[in-house]
């Protein structure tokens, strides 16, 4: 299948300013823990693509009323025992977020509820969220032993624990924290390594029972808060792009406002720094314990350098892969074994895209080299990963000469506005 295309003709400078969609992590976090609240929480700003709507529906599939007011979603939540049993199966599409999270919080419920998604999904890692909420005395199987969608969730009475997580991750860390809401006594989870940490922010500033022991172990205890208002900052994964974007092509002065600026997100932004990027971050105010603030970035000559990716900004790889294509010398992505279970396998789709843009890199098992040179114009397919097509269009917008870019479609997860925004700043009035 080869869905939709696009064609991109550049170099085109990127000029003037941008307000971003709404943080996708943050999205996801804000509508279910709306859903779960007490009263109508109003969310300005929400995610537009269908990651973030899975999780809306999913909601609604379990009886919470959801309604758009003009630029806010007004969840309406009763607590926990607001929810009500599914009538059939919730499909999380394309979102891991959206299935992991939602273990979480169906594993405390007192009801049966069953979790699927697309082939993608199907095929990524969950035993990563599923041992720990057994461990908590969930109830929940899947295929493979329990490793692969559909879930099939018997809900339970959980029973809080200290839980050690089999991998660092940010979904799986707000699953476990939405079940310890729900659960006996205190649950103390502890990750190998820091993961991104928008659901503690957010509980905290809220009042949840929830403490920050330190920057890789929490306390939950059982609990829930009152509804709230949110405007969510704009995404610094969506950001990355047009950071990117802008450096690689010759003549950009790009300011991006409302940004996320929480350190944990940006990684990409040091890594680019390094590579001789100039980028100037500006906090200018405060969401929920996220700040939030403007990215300005000027066109600069790339330096390759050795990027240790960890959690800090894996999504970011497809795009600083586009910077570093545009470098000289080679750059050494390490760190990233992550890479291979994402909505792709990132080393594989991020070589293809590169390739087919006249770029040689090299697979490594734990990420990629990428040699950097002279992109030139190449049909690229998007393997329906979001992230690979966003980092193509960006590749080719700073190529002399047209790209095309095949199964487009997939930037609906994440970036439905993706084009008319790339247009706001190339063709400006
Ligand atoms: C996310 C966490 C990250 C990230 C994903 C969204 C989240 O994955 O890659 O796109 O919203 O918590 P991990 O759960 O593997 O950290």
């Amino acid at each position: 299948v080869t869905g939709e295309r696009i064609t991109i003709t550049g170099a085109r400078p990127l000029r003037g300013r941008l307000r971003l969609p709404g943080e996708k992590g943050i999205s996801h976090r804000a509508v279910v823990v709306g859903a779960v609240a007490r009263g109508d929480t109003r969310v300005r700003g929400l995610a537009p693509g269908d990651d973030v709507t899975r999780t809306s529906t999913a909601m609604v599939d379990l009886g919470v009323g959801i309604v758009v007011d003009g630029e806010a979603t007004v969840i309406s939540g009763s607590g926990f025992d607001g929810l009500r049993a599914p009538d059939g199966p919730i499909d999380c599409g394309n979102s891991g977020t959206t299935m992991r999270v939602l273990a979480g919080l169906l594993a405390g419920r007192p009801f049966s509820s069953r979790l699927t998604g697309d082939a993608s999904l199907a095929t990524r890692p969950m035993r990563r969220v599923v041992e720990p909420l057994r461990a908590l005395g969930a109830h929940i199987d899947g295929a493979d032993g329990g490793d692969r969608a559909p879930l099939d969730i018997r809900g339970t009475r959980l029973v809080g624990r200290r839980v050690e997580l089999p991998v660092a991750s940010g979904q799986v860390k707000t699953a476990m924290v939405l079940a310890g809401l729900q659960a006996d006594g205190t649950t103390e989870i502890v990750e190998p390594r820091p993961s991104r940490d928008h659901t503690e922010r957010m509980l905290v500033a809220l009042g949840a029972p929830i403490s920050r022991v330190s920057d890789r172990e929490l306390r939950v205890e059982r609990g829930e808060v009152d509804a709230f208002d949110l405007s969510v900052p704009g995404d610094p994964s969506s950001a990355a792009y047009f950071v990117v974007g802008a450096l690689v092509t010759p003549g950009s002065e790009l300011v991006l406002e409302g940004v996320a600026l929480n350190q944990g997100r940006l990684g990409f932004v040091d890594a680019l720094r390094a590579m001789g990027g100039a980028i100037d971050v500006v906090p200018r105010g405060e969401q929920l314990g996220e700040p939030v603030g403007d990215i300005t970035v000027r066109s600069s000559r790339l330096q390759a350098t050795t990027v240790v990716c960890q959690e800090a900004f894996i999504d970011e790889v497809p795009a600083l892969a586009v910077a570093a294509a545009f470098a000289e010398g080679a750059t050494e992505f390490c760190d990233a074994a992550e890479l291979r279970v994402k909505e792709s396998d990132r080393v594989v789709t991020t070589i293809g895209m590169l390739g087919a843009l006249g770029i040689e890199a090299d697979p490594r098992p734990d990420g990629l080299v990428v040699h950097g040179g002279a992109p030139r114009g190449g049909t690229v397919t998007s393997h329906g990963d979001h992230r690979i097509a966003l980092a193509a269009a960006i590749a080719a917008n700073g190529i002399a000469g047209t790209s095309i870019i095949e199964g487009w479609e997939a930037i609906a997860v994440s970036y439905p506005r993706f084009t008319e925004d790339l247009a706001i700043v190339t063709e400006p009035a």
